[in-house]
């Protein structure tokens, strides 16, 4: 093994120690804080898209394209923040997130399956099917709301 391929197993593996040591010591306040963060942001780069499919935001292939990118990231980032050991935390999430464990994963798959096909719709350039897509996100963050989170 060369030094470079050495070097880079080394701080593959001190990156897997760390994120685990990291996740282990999360405080469960932490952790909602950092999902609610996830979802607020999700809130930020979808926004604007929901504008668009209404009308009330001006339609922009490139910014579709780039809050798309964004939301897969960002689509796969809330959920280890539902830990069982967050369940006495004040927050929004209904108990059923921690009991019907199906379900969530099946509204999780919907949601980030809506987002891929969004993320490859904007990048056809076809503004129909780019905002059909649109819909279809909004359709699967409010089918989760709707089971999993406390009314606003
Ligand atoms: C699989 C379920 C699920 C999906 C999909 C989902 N959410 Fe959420 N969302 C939740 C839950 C549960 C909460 C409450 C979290 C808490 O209070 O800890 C929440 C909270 C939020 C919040 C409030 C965050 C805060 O600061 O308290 C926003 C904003 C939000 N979601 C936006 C979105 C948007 C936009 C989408 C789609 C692009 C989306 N969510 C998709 C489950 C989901």
């Amino acid at each position: 093994m060369n030094k470079k391929v050495l070097s880079a197993c080394t701080i593959a593996a001190l990156g897997v120690a760390y994120s685990l040591s990291v996740f282990a010591q999360a405080k469960p306040e932490t952790l909602v804080k950092q999902r609610q963060a996830a979802m607020t942001l999700q809130g930020k780069y979808f926004g604007p898209l929901g504008g668009m499919l209404k009308g009330s935001v001006p339609y922009d292939q490139k910014i579709v394209e780039r809050n798309a990118g964004y939301l897969q990231v960002l689509s796969r980032m809330p959920w280890d923040g539902f830990d069982p050991s967050t369940k006495g935390v004040k927050s929004a999430a209904l108990p059923a997130v921690f009991t019907d464990t199906a379900k969530v994963k099946d509204a999780i798959d919907r949601f980030q399956t809506a987002v891929d096909n969004l993320a490859a719709a904007s990048k056809s350039g076809d503004e129909g099917k780019t905002k059909t897509a649109i819909g279809e996100v909004s359709k699967a963050c409010g089918n989760c709301h709707d089971n999993f989170r406390e009314k606003q």
